[in-house]
């Protein structure tokens, strides 16, 4: 099924210069970029996106990592997008993630492992509404299509 995700590059990401690198995994696979964009995320965001880690020990520590630098906010669109997504972004501590995965690639330590994507498509629906506005989103098609998809 035809599926947004929400991702975001991390302040790590953004600031160790891997915009790129990350952005052409997703390209490469084949998957559409629909909206993109850098943003400063306040706490009143991060608590808010974050909210189902509120009662965890690592809470603060979350949010003041994700306000500490600029993010890339991106919603990508494909085939099965979420779960494809998240199986190229790997496991969330870095040191289990498999290699090849853009978390098994390029980090080291679970509060800095570089990359956000959505867990299901109802998040994917609550990330996609928190950071976007709809005339941010663009729907068009790319004419190599036919040689992605069967
Ligand atoms: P994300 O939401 O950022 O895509 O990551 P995830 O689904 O793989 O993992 P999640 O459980 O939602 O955790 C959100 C982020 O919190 C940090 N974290 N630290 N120290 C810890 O035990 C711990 N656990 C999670 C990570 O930055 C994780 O991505
Ligand atoms: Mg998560």
């Amino acid at each position: 099924m035809m599926e947004k995700s929400f991702v975001m590059m991390k302040p790590d990401a953004v600031s160790r210069r891997l915009m790129g690198k990350i952005l052409t995994r997703f390209e490469e696979k084949g998957l559409q970029i629909v909206a993109i964009k850098m943003l400063s995320i306040d706490e009143d965001l991060a608590k808010e996106h974050y909210g189902e880690h509120v009662e965890k020990p690592f809470f603060n520590d979350l949010v003041s990592y994700i306000t500490s630098s600029p993010s890339l906010a991106m919603i990508i669109k494909g085939d099965d997008a979420i779960s494809l997504i998240r199986k190229m972004v790997g496991a969330t501590n870095p040191k289990e993630a498999d290699l090849g995965t853009i978390r098994g690639d390029f980090a080291i330590d679970m509060g800095r492992n570089v990359i956000h994507a959505s867990d299901s498509a109802k998040s994917a629906e609550r990330e996609i509404s928190l950071f976007f506005n709809d005339n941010e989103i663009c729907d068009y098609s790319i004419i190599d299509n036919s040689w992605i998809y069967e």
